[in-house]
C-alpha cells in the first residue's frame, strides 16, 4: 500500500500522517504550501495544490500511490457560504480532477465528507439515508460524493464525519473542543447554541478508521463519529465539568439568535453499526479523550 494524503497540514491530515509513521506504512503527505507538521520528515512531504490539475498529475505520476486519502477541503462553513465559487473549486472541482487521475492509475480514492450532507430533521443517520444539504459547503460535499459514486471504474470510499477535534500543530483553524477549553480557562464570554446536536469525533479515531478502510480494502460510504450525540451547550458543560472550570461566562442561545451565514442541520449524529461491524471501530467518548488535550 502506498498512500497519498492531501491536506496533511490540517488536523485529520496530521493524524493520518502520524499514524502512517507509527504503523510504518508507505505514504506521501501533501498540502498547499510548506510542511507545517514537524513529525513529517522532509522526504515524505510534497506541496500539492488540489486545485491545480497539472500539479495533481505530476505528484500522482511521480509517487504512484495505491490509495489517495483526500482530507483537503475548504472547511469553514460560513466562509464557503460567503465565497461559493472558491468553495466549489476546492471542494467539488478538485475532486473531479483527482478522481480522473485515480481512475487512470487504478488508485483507491477516499473522500472525507460530512454530517452536513443531511438536513438534521431526523438524525442520527445511517449511510444510506437521503442527503439534503442546507448550505454551500454541504452542497459542495454532496456534489463531490456524487462525482465519486458515479465515476465509472473507480474504487472508492466516502468517510462522513462530525465535528473533528484534537490537538494539531500550526493549524490554520482551531476546533470546537480546543476553543471551548481555552475560552473556559480564560473565563472569556461565550455564546453557545443549545438547539444543535452533534457527535464530536476524536481525530485519532477518525484517522484510524480512514486507514483501516484502506487496509481492509473496504469500499462505499462509512459513518465515522464519536459514540455520543449531544447539544453544543451540553458539550461545553461536559468540558467544564471535566476540567472543573466555571460556566459563569457561557450564555445559552438559539441558532436563530446566533444568525450565522450558513444554515446548519439541527440534529445529526450517526448510527455507527456498519463501522463497528466491518471495521471494528470503537470510538472514544469525549471524557476519554479530554486528558490528552
Ligand atoms: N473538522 C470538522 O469538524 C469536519 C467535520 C466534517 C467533515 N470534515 C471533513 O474532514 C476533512 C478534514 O477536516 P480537517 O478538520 O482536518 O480540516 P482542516 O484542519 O481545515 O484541514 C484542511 C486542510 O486542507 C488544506 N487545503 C485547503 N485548500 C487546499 C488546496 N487548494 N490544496 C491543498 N490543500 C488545501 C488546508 O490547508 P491550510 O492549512 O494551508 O489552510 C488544510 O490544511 C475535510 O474534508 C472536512 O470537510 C471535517
Amino acid at each position: 500500500m502506498r498512500i497519498l494524503i492531501t491536506g496533511s497540514n490540517g488536523l485529520l491530515g496530521q493524524k493520518i500522517t502520524a499514524m502512517c509513521m507509527a504503523k510504518k506504512l508507505e505514504f506521501l503527505a501533501t498540502s498547499s504550501g510548506l510542511n507545517r507538521f514537524s513529525v513529517c520528515p522532509k522526504e515524505r512531504y510534497q506541496t500539492l495544490d488540489i486545485t491545480d490539475e497539472q500539479n495533481i498529475q505530476e505528484v500522482i505520476n511521480q509517487y504512484k500511490p495505491t490509495h489517495l486519502i483526500h482530507t483537503a477541503a475548504m472547511t469553514n462553513v460560513d466562509h464557503c457560504e460567503l465565497h461559493p465559487e472558491a468553495c466549489d473549486l476546492v471542494n467539488r472541482q478538485s475532486v473531479q480532477m483527482l478522481v480522473k487521475y485515480c481512475i487512470l492509475n487504478q488508485i483507491h480514492f477516499q473522500l472525507l465528507s460530512t454530517d452536513f450532507v443531511f438536513d438534521g430533521q431526523d438524525g442520527p443517520y445511517r449511510e444510506e439515508d437521503q442527503t439534503k444539504p442546507l448550505s454551500v459547503y454541504a452542497r459542495s460535499k454532496v456534489e463531490a460524493e456524487n462525482i465519486v459514486q458515479q465515476a465509472k471504474g473507480l474504487s472508492y470510499s466516502i468517510v462522513r464525519t462530525i465535528i473533528v477535534y484534537g490537538k494539531g500543530e500550526n493549524l490554520s483553524r482551531s476546533n470546537l473542543i480546543l476553543w471551548v477549553k481555552s475560552a473556559l480557562e480564560k473565563q472569556e464570554p461565550m455564546q453557545i447554541i443549545d438547539d444543535q446536536f452533534r457527535a464530536p469525533t476524536w481525530a485519532n479515531d477518525l484517522a484510524w478508521a480512514c486507514l483501516r478502510i484502506c487496509q481492509l480494502n473496504e469500499s462505499g460510504i462509512f459513518h465515522i463519529s464519536g459514540p455520543e450525540t449531544f447539544s453544543i451547550y451540553e458539550i461545553v458543560k461536559r468540558i467544564a465539568a471535566y476540567y472543573k472550570l466555571p460556566l459563569n461566562n457561557v450564555k445559552k442561545l438559539s441558532s436563530q439568535e446566533l444568525q450565522q451565514p450558513a444554515k446548519r442541520p439541527p440534529r445529526t449524529g450517526f448510527i455507527l453499526d456498519k463501522a463497528r461491524i466491518r471495521l471494528g471501530y470503537d470510538p472514544k467518548t469525549l471524557e476519554q479523550t479530554l486528558s490528552e488535550l
